[in-house]
């Protein structure tokens, strides 16, 4: 039996017990048989939760670039690691070869260290979907720099924070992006966002849009002549098994965002073991997944994760409606995907269209579908089911988290039977723990309570960047020794786990983690609010959609509320980006609030959904009076 490939149900329980019985010789066993180390660990794991510190394979060393791409050389050469699907299906896709990886990352590499980047440094990637984002994020690791990617589609100012938490000496971009019908004007954005950011030396600039931009003399130079002029071969820092690979910033129910901090050798692990079990990889396989690797499942399950195994990953630089509804399903074909990882807010767009779209197109390749992100609701999982998959590929609905590195709960295809709306069993090496409101473990089936995580597994964040504190009061001080995920889930009669959704004050939106408080502090921003406050409500498409209430000082009565809400919506933009605008804006004479001034968001919640039954008792207010008022006015 191998431990690292599960193909039946009866394997993975047998598998999944043993990793919970001895889950180090668990890890030990993969990690021995599938990669590549310049130095074996002394010791597995070390752990504890009350600092927190964790520890995998420690005292081992090696380079994840190794692993990904040099020890494929020698049996996958000439396969193609990377399938670049271009936004203008008129634009041939480019097949990137396991030889011709290596070689751009070794050039590109060795333009870093020319630039003056040192292991340990910073780097920015803001990047849109074109191979040099994957390539950045190797080039990066290949020397240990520590890569920050920021999703393209937030602003200069979400940039320009995050740039600074974290201390980057340099930006990679583009000179701008195609989406659509539309181009995206990035290096624009850097150039707004590094006004703020005196730490950024350099910026390097790839060309994919040919526009004419600035260029500032010094700090910003072209990528290509850079790359041009590079030696094609770099020698792999050798890493320590705890050295930091990534940071990545999530949003938080309050405060600014947090960088967390992934470091190498466990991350590797646990992706590469996920990615071949999730998706059943099977040598010869092309896999897709359609998220941005601006988020974590870009960089887990586009890059490293396939890589890991050898596989062929492609990477689509477009959106899923352009230039029609079929897009996703003509690359299908095109590319004979087996593997298709999206999410559901992209389904429930895409299941509004008419089915022709999906039709017309031959998916006979299809072996496995996936989810991420958010819940999946039954209708889309249905629509999915028969109209992609053709009720013959499983789907996997998996949970996870940035925080958690790789996927935590999925069916195993082929292996574990899938209910909808069920991301069914943990991973071997996955101990979850359902949890009461008074900090007590709930044991046994049928039950619901807070998602918490038990036991150690190797991709876990280490740390928020900069700040341990807040590492420890978000994750593990709701539960004395557990990891408590911010998710509330139920465990149905034969162990099945069901996500129900977020239990704090972030809200999902399009699979999209946003929490409230950025979101209101941009809105109070506007010169005629005095206060405001966020809260989700379900939308067809988008899962969530974000209702706010605002209450405008004296001087923003007069004025006319479309266009304040225009304004208002401008402003999350600048701040966020446009994933942040508000669907409804009500104005308000006042908030509910408790008698310590706190915002009684429950309350706001329920009217947002229409549940204006079961408010429960609102007399105990410090204003009691205006939760009539919000109902009465309620868009
Ligand atoms: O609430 C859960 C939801 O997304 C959150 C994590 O968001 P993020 O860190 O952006 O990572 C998303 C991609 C891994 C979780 O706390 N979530 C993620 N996957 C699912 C989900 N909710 C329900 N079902 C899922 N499959």
């Amino acid at each position: 039996m191998s431990n690292y490939h599960i193909k039946h149900l009866e394997e993975y329980y047998q598998v999944y017990r043993k990793s919970v019985r001895d889950p180090e010789n668990f890890w030990e066993e993969v990690a021995e048989e599938h990669f590549l180390w310049r130095k074996k660990w002394d010791k597995v794991l070390s752990w504890d939760f009350t600092k927190p510190e964790v520890k995998w394979y420690e005292g081992a060393q090696l380079n994840i670039t190794e692993n990904c791409i040099d020890r494929h050389l020698t049996t996958r050469g000439e396969k193609t690691a990377i399938i670049f699907e271009p936004n203008n299906p008129d634009e041939e896709a480019e097949h990137i070869t396991y030889r011709q990886l290596h070689e751009r990352v070794c050039e590109f590499a060795n333009v870093l260290k020319d630039q003056g980047v040192k292991k340990g440094d910073r780097v920015c990637i803001y990047l849109p979907m074109i191979p040099e984002l994957a390539i950045s994020l190797l080039a990066c690791a290949r020397i240990g720099a520590i890569h920050s990617v920021v999703f393209a589609g937030f602003s200069s100012t979400a940039l320009s924070t995050r740039i600074n938490d974290s201390d980057c000496k340099m930006v990679i971009t583009s000179d701008g992006s195609y989406r659509g019908g539309k181009e995206i004007d990035l290096k624009g954005i850097v150039d707004e966002a590094l006004h703020d950011c005196p730490g950024v030396k350099t910026v390097l600039v790839a060309k994919r849009i040919n526009s004419d931009i600035a260029m500032k003399e010094g700090r910003d130079k072209w990528l290509q002549p850079l790359l041009d002029e590079a030696y094609r071969d770099c020698v792999p820092e050798i890493m320590d098994a705890e050295d930091p690979l990534f940071i990545l910033y999530t949003s938080g129910s309050t405060g600014k965002p947090k960088g967390m901090l992934h470091t190498t050798a466990g991350y590797m692990v646990y992706t590469a073991y996920t990615f071949k079990n999730v998706f059943q990889y099977r040598e010869k396989d092309v896999y897709w997944c359609t998220a941005d690797i601006g988020w974590i499942t870009g960089h887990s399950y586009i890059v490293y994760g396939p890589l890991a195994n050898g596989a062929t990953t492609v990477l689509f630089e477009g959106v899923p409606s352009y230039p029609d509804f079929g897009r996703f399903w003509e690359i299908i074909e095109k590319h004979k995907v087996n593997q298709f990882y999206t999410a559901p807010t992209a389904i429930r767009a895409l299941a509004k269209e008419s089915l022709d779209f999906v039709e017309k197109h031959d998916l006979s390749s299809i072996k496995v579908l996936g989810t991420v992100g958010e819940p999946i609701n039954e209708e889309a999982w249905h629509w999915y089911n028969v109209n992609v998959g053709k009720k013959k590929s499983p789907i996997v609905d998996t949970w996870w988290q940035t925080e958690t590195g790789g996927i935590m709960i999925s069916p195993i295809p082929y292996a574990t039977p899938t209910i909808p709306t069920y991301a069914t069993l943990p991973l071997p090496g996955v101990q979850p723990a359902l949890m009461d409101e008074n900090g007590n473990e709930i044991k046994g089936n049928q039950v619901d309570g807070r998602l918490c995580i038990k036991f150690p597994w190797p991709a876990m964040a280490r740390t928020i960047w900069g700040n341990h504190q807040r590492y420890k009061d978000t994750y593990f001080s709701a539960y004395e020794n557990k990891y408590f995920t911010g998710d509330g889930a139920l465990r149905d009669e034969v162990g099945y786990y069901r996500i129900t959704g977020r239990v704090d004050d972030v809200i999902i939106v399009s699979g999209h983690n946003l929490g409230t408080a950025p979101i209101e502090d941009a809105i109070n921003e506007h010169p005629a609010v005095a206060e405001s406050a966020i809260v989700g409500f379900p939308h067809d498409i988008k899962g969530s959609a974000l209702y706010g209430y605002v209450i405008l000082k004296v001087t923003g009565e007069s004025r006319d509320q479309n266009n304040l809400r225009k304004e208002i919506n401008q402003i999350i933009t600048e701040q966020i980006g446009p994933i942040a605008k508000l669907d409804k804006i009500q104005f308000t004479s006042g908030l509910p609030k408790t008698r310590s001034g706190k915002i009684m968001r429950r309350i706001l919640r329920k009217i947002a959904c229409n549940e204006m039954e079961n408010l429960g008792d609102t007399s105990t207010l410090l204003n009691p009076e205006v939760v009539q008022e919000i109902i009465e006015n309620k868009l």
